[in-house]
């Protein structure tokens, strides 16, 4: 089979997270949402959480109304996030657990227990004209419910393979990219378009990219962490030049 294109979903939510550590403007993630989609981003990732931790409302009205590349708008099944979603009519859905106290999404959505739940959400979303897609573990029964629950997307929490690419866990590694090898091919094979994504950097993600069956990945901390280096170097001397400007004044 040929693969399809691998698009690259860049998450903003961690510029929101260094702008709110001072309570101020910026960094603005809207900017910052520019900027990717200048450097070849394909679409735009936000997850307005529960908390409002880092993504405000605002952001997410501001993201629609001023980036035309896709937003996937990352979301809990809750009747809150719903109301937004089908306010904004983000492109794309992304349903995620959430509890409060996790620093991050921290593993799949549970599909058997919350089919109750996910279904109605899935459908609303659906009749909104937003393309849904579900955050799962990597398991071929788990993509088979989120088949029937009526998703036309899934994202493979890619989680568990950071970790073990982290620890420097060769045979985890392997085997967790095997897992993940096994449910993109299963998933494509029920007609599901496969995603994945957390954790993932440029040391492991080669590997995760050469899974011919998935079409996206959505990254975010990584690339934030990485643009701190790329870009400190610039920022420094943009600095030292506005301060030799501002000294030359001294007895001008
Ligand atoms: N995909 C989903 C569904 C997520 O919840 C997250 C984390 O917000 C990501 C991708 C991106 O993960 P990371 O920030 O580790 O790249």
């Amino acid at each position: 089979m040929s693969a399809p294109n691998l698009r690259l979903g860049v998450n903003v939510d961690h510029v929101a997270t260094l702008r709110n550590a001072r309570g101020g403007f910026y960094p603005d993630p809207c900017r910052a949402a520019h900027e990717a989609i200048m450097a070849g981003a394909d679409s735009i990732t936000a997850h307005l959480r529960e908390d409002r931790r880092h993504i405000r409302d605002e952001d997410v009205e501001r993201l629609k109304r001023q980036i035309l590349t896709p937003l996937n708008f990352e979301m809990a099944a809750t009747a809150e996030m719903v109301a937004i979603a089908t306010r904004i009519r983000p492109h794309a859905a992304c349903l995620v657990p959430e509890k409060r106290e996790e620093r991050t999404t921290e593993g799949g959505l549970d599909v058997i227990g919350g089919a109750e739940t996910l279904r109605p959400v899935i459908e609303e979303l659906r009749d909104a004209g937003i393309r849904v897609s579900l955050f799962v573990e990597p398991e071929p029964a788990v993509l088979d419910i989120a088949f029937a629950l009526g998703a036309p997307v899934v994202e493979l929490h890619t989680g568990a393979y950071a970790e073990a690419s982290f620890a420097g866990d060769t045979e985890r590694l392997a085997r967790e990219a095997a897992r993940l090898y096994r449910a993109a091919e299963h998933g494509a094979a029920l007609g599901l378009e496969i995603h994945a994504g957390h954790g993932l950097t440029e040391e492991n993600v080669a590997l995760v990219a050469a899974i011919p069956q998935v079409a996206e990945l959505n990254i975010g901390h990584s690339l934030i962490a990485t643009a701190i280096f790329v870009g400190l170097p610039e920022a420094v001397r943009a600095m030292r030049d506005e301060m030799e400007r501002g000294r030359s004044r001294i007895g001008g």
